[in-house]
């Protein structure tokens, strides 16, 4: 779907409106007419009992123009905009509108843009049963939109649809190897430079963790390194390292998981996949900045080739860890992709992981866990997501008595670090492998990455929770 500006209403075009609470001002700015329609629009309200609630909508059939309301105004948010636009596309896409005019406060013209491309989000490709039914929304307009903005919002919906679609092909299509191959054909089409290396390479390179954990599946591990270099590199740009967490599957391994909890494990490589999408979406936009993408992929299957309870893993950086439980695996991949992407120096490096189901616990579904060694990075993240409606909210790093949990009697640390505490510990054990100096912040997206509920902007499925507050990070960095 595509969303552009435009000038000018016409007469025939299909109009919705986004108006506060109630009020009619936008369609008497706008329509000329407007007179002789107020008597029609106000019946049509009084006969729905439009509130003026966020969401609400009402449709006008001749002319055909809808209203939807964005609530009450002190209540309205960048967010509310995002929201109440994807009730319209998905509403247009309902009622078999193809092409539509948007009437709306355009200086949220970014947010529009990407509620309305997220509205019809649907991973339909392998229904076949309903295929006649559906139906396209061919292109929305804005009028008077900021051409910049719906640029930004265009590329920044895209980059999460391309991680939705990802994070929902199941484990039988995307493994290590066919995730390493779209991000290197997708990456390189628009011209970023892409390392796929294999498990010879992973093990000559010592990153054992990566290795352990991928040795028990059919199909090996990963390591993928992708860059983006700013063309004019006048005075030294920052760098900026996204590592994200690429279980492809994860069945829990040895300590197999539970059928409830091992149903949807697909999303383990949901890091992974935002990683990509940003990586893409970064070199459209064209930002000073270099940015570099880590992903370890890997499968956590059982096997007689499987790590174990009780292995203990020499890292590349020289740490070992003792094996405890076999499905805290996403931090023992992360810890030599932390490790290695702390090597090229970078300023900041920003990590997104499904990694603890305590996160979820402690914070609810909708919010992401997070984590930093610094605290101006950590309200920088906070503000943008505020703007972005990505929920996050911070957790300590700072409690010793919590850290002395991840010990082990035979190595430098152990994988978990009991029930308690189980995001920050988990946390914790990331933290021992970013090199000293480097800015760190930890994303524990295993809630809002994939939803088995419709909710705001967002089907059933993959969610890309995390990509648009690291693309606005991104684009803000100076
Ligand atoms: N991938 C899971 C975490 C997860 C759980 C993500 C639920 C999304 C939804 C992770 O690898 C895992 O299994 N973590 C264990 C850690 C435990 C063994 C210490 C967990 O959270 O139960
Ligand atoms: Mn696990
Ligand atoms: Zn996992």
């Amino acid at each position: 779907m595509l969303v552009n500006p435009v000038k000018n209403l016409k007469e025939d075009d299909v109009k919705i409106f986004l108006v506060e609470g109630t009020s009619l001002k936008l369609l008497e700015d706008t329509l000329k007419d407007f007179k002789s329609l107020k008597p029609k629009v106000e019946k049509v309200m009084e006969i729905e009992k439009f509130k003026g609630k966020k969401g609400e909508s009402i449709k006008l059939i001749d002319p055909l123009l809808y209203i939807f309301s964005l609530g009450e105004s002190e209540k309205i948010t960048e967010d509310a905009y995002r929201e109440v636009a994807a009730k319209v596309s998905a509403r247009l896409k309902k009622d078999k509108i193809g092409k539509a005019v948007v009437i709306a406060d355009t200086k949220y013209s970014k947010a529009i843009t990407e509620g309305l491309m997220l509205g019809v989000y649907d991973f339909d490709k392998y229904r076949t049963k309903d295929k006649e039914d559906r139906f396209d929304v061919e292109a929305i307009n804005i009028l008077n939109g900021n051409q910049k903005d719906i640029k930004l919002g265009s590329i920044t919906a895209d980059a999460q649809i391309f991680s939705r679609n990802l994070v929902n092909e199941p484990g039988c299509v995307i493994n290590p190897i066919t995730l390493a191959n779209i991000a290197k054909e997708e990456c390189e089409k628009v011209g970023l430079e892409v390392h796929v290396y294999d498990e010879k390479w992973i093990q000559e390179q010592g990153m054992n963790g990566l290795w352990m954990v991928g040795k028990g599946s059919e199909t090996p591990p990963r390591f993928i390194h992708i860059i983006y270099k700013p063309k004019k590199n006048k005075k030294k740009s920052k760098k900026i390292a996204i590592v994200g967490k690429g279980l492809t599957f994860d069945s829990g391994g040895l300590n197999i998981k539970t059928g409830d909890y091992m149903r949807t494990m697909k999303l383990d490589k949901s890091g992974a996949c935002n990683t990509i999408a940003i990586m893409r979406a970064i070199a459209k936009l064209e930002p000073d900045v270099e940015v570099h993408g880590f992903i370890g992929a890997a499968e956590n299957m059982p096997d007689g080739k499987a790590y174990r309870p009780d292995d203990i893993i020499v890292f590349r950086n020289g740490k070992t860890a003792e094996i405890d439980n076999t499905d805290a695996e996403g931090r023992v991949t992360l810890a030599d992709v932390l490790s290695y992407a702390s090597e090229q120096n970078p300023d900041v490096i920003i990590d997104m992981a499904t990694l603890t189901g305590a996160c979820v616990v402690a914070l609810g579904e909708f919010t992401a866990g997070l984590f930093a060694n610094d605290q101006t990075l950590a309200d920088t993240l906070l503000n943008i997501s505020k703007i972005t409606g990505e929920r996050l909210w911070q957790l300590p790093l700072d409690d010793e008595n919590l850290r002395e949990k991840i010990k082990s009697p035979v190595a430098d640390i152990k994988n978990t670090g009991g029930r308690y505490g189980g995001a920050i510990t988990a946390a914790m054990f990331l933290q021992e492998f970013i090199a000293d100096g480097i800015k760190w912040a930890h994303l524990d997206i295993a809630g809002p990455a994939f939803t088995e509920k419709e909710y705001k902007y967002y089907s059933k499925g993959g969610t890309g929770f995390g990509v648009r507050t690291l693309i606005d990070y991104i684009l803000n960095t100076k």
